[in-house]
Formats: C-alpha cells, structure tokens, sequence
C-alpha cells in the first residue's frame, strides 16, 4: 500500500457489495468499521478482521459518537434500500431511507469533521437515455424513485462539499455482478438478471425475458455487467487516490465494464458455464426499461487509475457457480 492505512466507516458492510469491499480494504492495510442495520444485509459475510456495529446510518447522534469514537476519517456509504419495484410502490420508504438517512449520516460526518466520502450511486440516475455510450455529463433523469434518491443524494454532496470542504465522490455502479471466493449475492428477492438466469439454468426452469423488439443487434436489452471485485477496487482505488487530498469537492464517476452485453448473450453465456440449456419465454417490454445502457469508464481510468480486471461476461458467470 503506497498510502497511511485509513480508518473506513462502511455502511451496508454487510451486504453484498459493502462485505466484498470489506475483505478488499482489509487485504490492502485499511481499518474497516461496518455498520448494518441487517435488514438485508448477512452478518456471517462480516470478516473477522473488522469491528461491527448493528445500527441504522440515518441514526445521526449514534453516528456522531460512532465516528468520533472509532476515529473514522472516510465514510464508504453503501447501505440503501435498492429495489427498484419497492421503491415505485413505497416511495416514502425510499426518500426517507436513501435521502433523508443519508443527510443524517452526512451532518453527522460534518459534525465530527470527517472529509471524505465515497457513495455507492447507480447507473439508475441517468434514467432510460438514448445515448449508446453514457458519459458522467450525461443528463440526470431517473425514472422511478430507486434512481431519484440517488440522484438527489448526489446533488445533496455537491452542495455540502463546496460548503463545508469535503472530498465526496459518488460511484455510479452500472449492473454489478458476480461472486467472489468468500460472498456471494443473496438478496431476497434477488432481482438481478444473472443470479436469476443461473439458479433458473441449474433448476432447469423456464427464464422470462422482457421485450425482443428493441433497436439492439439481438433485438434484446444491452447492459453493463461489472464483476463485484473491481467495484470494491474501485473503492480501494478512491480511498487512495483522495486520502490525502483535502477539499476536493464533488465528483461523479461511472464504474462499468465499459461493455454491452444482450439478454441473449447473458445467456449464452450462463448455458456455457452451467452445460445446461435455458428455455427462454418472451415477454413484451416492461415500461421504463432502456435498451442499452452502458458505461463510459474514461474518468474512473484517467481519475481513479482504474480499470476493471475480472467483468468478462464468461468470467463473471463463471463465479455464479455453486462453490
Ligand atoms: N447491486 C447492484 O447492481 C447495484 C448497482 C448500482 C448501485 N448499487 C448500490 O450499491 C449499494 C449496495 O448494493 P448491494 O447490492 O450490495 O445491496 P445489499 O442490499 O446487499 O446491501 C445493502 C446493505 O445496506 C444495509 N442497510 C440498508 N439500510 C440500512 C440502514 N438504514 N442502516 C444501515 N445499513 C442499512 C442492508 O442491511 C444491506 O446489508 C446500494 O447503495 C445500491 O443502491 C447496487
């Protein structure tokens, strides 16, 4: 490690993403306190190398002493509600979860002096755009409230950074995926398409899949897969880059593969890794489902040094394999 090892508050700690950046920060040198209110979150994925804490961010007085007491310096904000049909249904839940709990954890921050942030922001701010490639420039238009909560939350960071000296870099994640030797993705329901498509390719159950009329070269939705381990290198990579840079203000960053994958390819791709046929069922189109969403990962390369290692499509599915 090339920097002092930094004292990392992550919330959501023990959810899929925030249990894979754990090990990862860990492995580098970091101190990692995880907080987790465990209502989707898995306490048997929390390393023992780190402290642990049950409690919600949204919490700001305990989240005071939390931080104060641990002599946290960057705070990795993961932990959200992140279920885009429970966020169209329940939008109140939503606001209150994402925005209002995560201005509580920032006042807080504030409050004990803590400068630097990360927040696990979503490919979901930019809606359902018609450009092939997205850059961070891209407009912010989220279609359902999932995406309006992190777009807002963004826009809560900028204007606090410019006022109060922060250094807060927003990720904008595009679909993560995959496992590593010590977590797996279990959320309950999951909703994401490859742990669907495997566990329907090993069960030898018939897939769903949604619209087969798009202006796509396979007719089907092109996404951006990136593996779970270079989103926590990612991380690392921005807890580095910025520990010793004080006042940085704002930034957005897209971390993606920077590749398209189709639904048919997904599949082509869980058939080779699983020797298992998928009997597909086409659906028509769900409303609000963009045909190709895919990031422009130019700024995390020039600006993190960063750039995915392991979200090949087959490499990816590959880890969806039961261990
Ligand atoms: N998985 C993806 O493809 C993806 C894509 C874009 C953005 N994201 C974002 O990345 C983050 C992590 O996603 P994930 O897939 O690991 O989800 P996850 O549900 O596995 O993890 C979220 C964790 O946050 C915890 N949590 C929720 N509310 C909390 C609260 N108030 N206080 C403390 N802990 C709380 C949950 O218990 C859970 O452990 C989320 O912010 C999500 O919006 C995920």
């Amino acid at each position: 490690m090339t920097v002092d090892p930094r004292t990392v508050l992550i919330t959501g700690g023990a959810g899929y993403i925030g249990a894979v950046s754990a090990n990862a920060l860990i492995a580098a040198g970091h101190r990692v306190v995880i907080l987790d209110d465990l209502s989707a979150g898995h306490a048997d994925t929390i390393p023992n190398e780190a402290s642990s804490v049950v409690g919600s961010y949204a919490d700001g007085d305990r989240m005071q002493s939390l931080l104060r007491d641990a002599r946290i310096d960057t705070i990795l904000h993961i932990g959200a509600l992140s279920i885009v049909a429970e966020s169209v249904a329940q939008p109140e839940r939503y606001f209150k979860a994402n925005l209002v709990g995560s201005i509580a954890l920032l006042d807080a921050a504030i409050a004990v002096g803590v400068k630097h942030l990360i927040f696990s922001s979503s490919a979901a701010v930019y809606g359902a755009p018609s450009a092939s490639v997205l850059h961070e420039e891209a407009p912010l238009a989220p279609v359902n409230p999932y995406g309006a909560t992190k777009a807002a939350f963004e826009q809560v960071l900028h204007a606090y950074s410019t006022a109060h000296g922060l250094t807060a870099t927003a990720l904008r994640y595009f679909n993560v995926a995959g496992a590593t030797e010590q977590v797996s993705e279990r959320h309950n329901p999951e909703t994401h398409l490859l742990p669907r498509l495997m566990s329907a390719a090993l069960a030898g159950e018939p897939f769903p899949i949604y619209g087969n009329d798009y202006a796509t070269p396979d007719r089907t939705a092109v996404r951006d897969y990136v593996h779970v381990a270079d989103v926590a290198a990612a991380h690392l990579a921005a807890i580095e880059k910025f520990a010793a840079l004080e006042a940085q203000g704002f930034s957005a960053i897209n971390i993606g593969s920077g590749a398209g994958t189709s639904i048919r390819e997904a599949i082509k791709a869980i058939e080779k890794a699983s020797g298992t046929r998928v009997e597909v069922q086409e659906q028509p189109r769900r409303a609000g489902d963009p045909p190709r969403l895919v990031a422009d990962i130019s700024k995390a390369q020039s600006q993190l040094g960063w750039r995915p290692r392991q979200s090949d499509i087959n490499r990816i599915v590959k880890s969806l394999l039961p261990k």
